[in-house]
């Protein structure tokens, strides 16, 4: 029983296909290696090429008796999809029925979904359930949002189960240091720290201090990318046991503030982290935090790794990078 990972050469998809591996499970990534990085794949299975090519996913999926498969392959920049959307809507919308085509020609009926809180924006209540309405911002949310639906309309016309996840703030790295994020490929906030921390960039731009919130800075929920990857194996468990299709959210269920990450990062470097306060960044939500406890009751999933530790895995990683 394999497992097809596409875009497993990416942050949150090598730690998935790290994590598979080492529970023993056969896995074959796909990847286009246009974002992803070949050396994160830990010699992992892999072809490259593109979820847009129907007939080499099917044919990826013949060969290697693929059963299930996780779909990270997608663009995830807010700001770049407000700027070229038709790049986002054939990339992760049309990639995503290309890849669908690609799978049904094999007759594989199981998908796990990489989606995003995202989907979200501004909530209007907290903590954030399954069943809050979709109010995506952004071009990149709203892509999210409409894969959901191709996902779930291949379920009701063609069997396809699956289970879609809403990540929230994706962050940290390998607790062995192993794997991280590419902080030139993040428009993300602990990346952003880490590299004015140690000096790679100018001071980290905090967007507002004004915001009705602890501190007046921005709220998040942060989610170690390590129990991210072991939500991904209890999803392809959950469709091969036979259980129904399911949206989940997957975070801590706590709030952590932009100063909060500063300090942390601060404590585990041992050094100030330089920043300067500016406008908020249109668009921002205040405060953002899951309900994950259908997570927990479904998956039988919880997270496990709190804020220090993703601060001081993602300060381990981003150190020895700079040390190479
Ligand atoms: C976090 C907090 C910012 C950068 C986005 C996507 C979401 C997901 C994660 C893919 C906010 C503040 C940030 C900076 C800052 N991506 N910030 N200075 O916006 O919560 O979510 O990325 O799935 O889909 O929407 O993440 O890391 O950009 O921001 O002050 O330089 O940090 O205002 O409060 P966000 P983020």
């Amino acid at each position: 029983m394999t497992i097809l990972v596409t875009g497993g050469a990416g942050y949150i998809g090598s730690h998935t296909v790290r994590q598979l591996r080492g529970e023993g499970r056969d896995v074959i990534v796909l990847d286009s290696l246009e974002r992803g990085n070949r050396d994160a794949l830990l010699g992992a299975p892999f072809v490259q090429g593109d979820i847009s090519d129907s007939a080499l996913v099917a044919e990826v999926c013949r060969k290697h008796k693929v059963q299930s498969v996780i779909h990270f392959a997608a663009y995830k920049s807010v700001g770049e999809s407000m700027i070229d959307p038709a790049k986002y809507w054939r990339n992760n919308v049309q990639g995503t029925v290309d890849l669908l085509e690609g799978m049904l020609k094999a007759d594989v009926r199981q998908i796990v979904f990489s989606s995003s809180a995202a989907v979200y924006g501004n909530p209007d209540s907290l903590p954030i359930r399954e069943d809050a309405p979709l109010q995506p911002e952004n071009v990149y949310a709203e892509t999210k949002a409409v894969m959901e639906r191709v996902i779930h309309w291949h379920g009701q016309t063609h069997g396809v189960r699956w289970v879609s996840l809403r990540y929230f703030n994706a962050a940290g790295a390998s607790s062995d240091g192993v794997l991280g994020e590419n902080w030139d490929m993040s428009t993300n906030l602990v990346p952003l720290v880490m590299k004015a921390a140690l000096g790679a960039s100018g001071p980290v731009k905090v967007f507002g201090n004004d915001y009705p919130t602890p501190d007046g800075t921005g709220v998040r929920d942060y989610i170690h990318v390590e129990d991210l990857a072991i939500a991904h194996a209890k999803a392809v468990d959950h469709l091969t046991a036979g259980q129904d299709n399911v949206t989940l959210n997957l975070g801590t269920g706590c709030g952590v503030s932009v100063m909060e990450i500063i300090r942390e990062t601060e404590s585990a470097l041992g050094r100030p982290v330089p920043y300067e306060v500016v406008g908020r960044r249109p668009g921002d939500p205040a405060t953002v935090y899951a309900d994950p406890s259908q997570a927990h009751l479904v998956l039988r999933w919880t997270s496990s790794l709190d804020m220090s530790k993703i601060i001081a895995s993602a300060a381990n990683w981003h150190q020895s990078r700079m040390r190479e």
